[in-house]
């Protein structure tokens, strides 16, 4: 599309008309141009300040994705390579982009001198995240060089920042292909337009899309297995870039997750993570149904599959019906990730995280009483504009009397668009990095401490593979979520086995092989 075109897409007026004959339409006739009179002013470049609407009209769930006759076979004796950075979200949704080209012809590499299709799927939570992904496309320049029908495409979080859109636009022409969170089920379309047209094909839909159900997935491992159950965030903590780009909350519905852990289960599947921003927040946006996390979880419960868990939960929506529910335990792991930020409640408040100190600290006792053995572990953000050093104190009190066993801690990093980034900010970064050096040295003891705990247990390992390490070894997880090591022959791979803790490290456990005989 020139540049006169994706003037004129973008003078297109809303038309009710308009809107329903796109409605119509089945999915994979629509074109860019029904799309963008869908979204209006929408369509390309994104617009933070447009993500950040909520509106209250209806989300549909489509179950007639298809790929054009015209697309199919497209990428028949070609290769593609996806890399992938930030959260399980962003993982998954590479699986369903696998799923996508594969079903277009394409085949999977780890070579990347042997793709035709190279996208880079990006994450946008803070700053380090995007200088790796520029830096990867810095990479790429020289590749797209001796290879000029390489389609070099950007996606994720990161597309959905008019910035990035922009620093692409003018810094990295070589990229052929941009395109958002929220149209991925347009992948076909797009890589025809990629490869056919000359310019650059940016889509990028500020507003969030529909429910697109049955895209294909190819899915990486046959043990455990990824499921959304829920897309966006509504939270706007004031440090977060997340609900915009990822649009607003929107549940997948119940009879849909369901049919997805029951199939998984048939195919053999162990483990399922049932995925969201904001998991806890579940339901809530249905208007014909009360349906929430626990009673999702009390159905999942009854699913003949071994391991279910669930991420991220966020403490403002943890409710009492959910912890009744986990407390049954069987396939409910007792392992809950609750990220707290900070220990202290002023600056809870400015992060608009909407609960004290007091409260997480009353949550955690209501868990730990109905869950004795569960693990918890949480994040952490240092550094919040104008922390001072109590503040920080207050945080480091708060990881020692929950006794987390594990901590994801990061340095505040501004976000252009949030309102946190226009806070004025008295905190050097030396002082930062030593905060976190700090919470760091509490957190590994922590975990450490935990982890000795199990010497000499007996505990049962779902198998998954071999350790990163060492090919020798195969590597697993608890119950609980511990990383364990053990010898064991590879036909145990897919098991849950008894394995005997025999040395405690940090972040791992090694182990020795007990039984081979299936747990249940
Ligand atoms: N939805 C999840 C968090 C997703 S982002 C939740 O609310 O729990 C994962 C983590 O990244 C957050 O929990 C937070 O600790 C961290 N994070 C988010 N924005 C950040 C920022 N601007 N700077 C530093 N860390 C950030
Ligand atoms: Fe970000 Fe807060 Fe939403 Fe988590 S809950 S994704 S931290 S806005
Ligand atoms: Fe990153 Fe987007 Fe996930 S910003 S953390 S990939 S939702």
């Amino acid at each position: 599309m020139n540049e006169q075109q994706r003037k004129e897409m973008n003078q297109i007026k809303d038309n009710p008309a308009d809107k329903k004959s796109v409605e119509d339409k089945p999915l994979s006739e629509k074109t860019s141009e029904d799309f963008a009179k869908y979204f209006e002013s929408t369509y390309q470049p994104p617009s933070l300040k447009s993500a950040k609407k909520r509106g209250k009209e209806d989300v549909n769930v489509h179950y007639d994705f298809e790929i054009p006759e015209d697309i199919q076979g497209i990428g028949e004796g070609k290769k593609f390579l996806i890399r992938t950075y930030g959260c399980q979200m962003n993982e998954h949704d590479t699986e369903v982009m696998a799923g996508i080209l594969s079903e277009m012809g394409y085949e999977s590499t780890t070579d990347q001198h042997e793709a035709d299709i190279i996208l880079l799927n990006t994450c946008a939570i803070r700053e380090n995240a995007e200088n790796k992904v520029f830096g990867e496309i810095g990479h790429l320049k020289a590749l797209k060089r001796e290879k000029p029908d390489l389609i070099l495409g950007v996606c994720g979080c990161m597309s959905q920042e008019e910035s990035v859109v922009n620093r692409i636009l003018q810094k990295h022409q070589f990229v052929d292909l941009i395109f958002g969170t929220h149209n991925i089920h347009r992948l076909p379309q797009l890589v025809q337009e990629a490869i056919f047209g000359k310019e650059m094909v940016v889509e990028v839909w500020s507003k969030e899309g529909d429910i697109v159900e049955n895209l294909p997935r190819q899915r990486k491992g046959n043990i455990k297995a990824w499921v959304n159950i829920m897309y966006g965030c509504d939270k706007f903590c004031t440090y977060c870039i997340v609900p915009y780009t990822r649009g607003k909350e929107r549940s997948r519905l119940p009879e849909d997750i369901i049919q997805e852990v029951r199939q998984l289960a048939a195919q053999g599947y162990k483990e399922v993570t049932l995925l969201g921003q904001n998991v806890n927040a579940y339901g809530k946006d249905f208007e014909d149904r009360t349906f929430g996390l626990g009673d999702l979880m009390n159905e999942i419960h009854k699913i003949d599959i071994p391991r279910v868990r669930f991420t991220t939960s966020h403490p403002r929506d943890f409710d009492d019906r959910l912890i009744e529910v986990l407390a049954q335990g069987g396939n409910l792991l007792d392992h809950i990730h609750l990220p707290v930020q900070s220990g202290s409640s002023e600056v809870l408040k400015i992060m608009a995280r909407k609960y004290t100190r007091e409260r997480y600290l009353e949550l955690v006792d209501k868990i730990r009483e109905a869950m004795p053995n569960a693990t918890l572990t949480t994040d952490i953000i240092v550094g919040f504009p104008n922390e001072t050093e109590e503040q920080f104190q207050e945080t480091l009190s708060l990881v020692e009397e929950v006794g987390f066993e594990g901590a994801y801690t990061f340095i505040y990093s501004p976000r252009e668009g949030t309102p946190a980034a226009k806070m004025q900010d008295n905190v050097p970064m030396d002082v930062k990095k030593e905060r976190l050096q700090r919470l760091n040295a509490v957190v590994n003891h922590q975990a450490a401490q935990a982890m000795k705990k199990y010497e000499g247990e007996i505990v049962e390992v779902l198998v998954e593979g071999e350790s990163k390490k060492n090919a020798d070894v195969l590597a697993g997880h608890t119950h609980r979520n511990k990383l364990v090591n053990f010898r064991a022959p590879r036909s145990t791979i897919g098991e849950i086995v008894k394995v005997k803790i025999t040395n405690a490290k940090t972040w791992s456990l090694d182990g020795e092989l007990l039984e081979t005989a299936e747990v249940k």
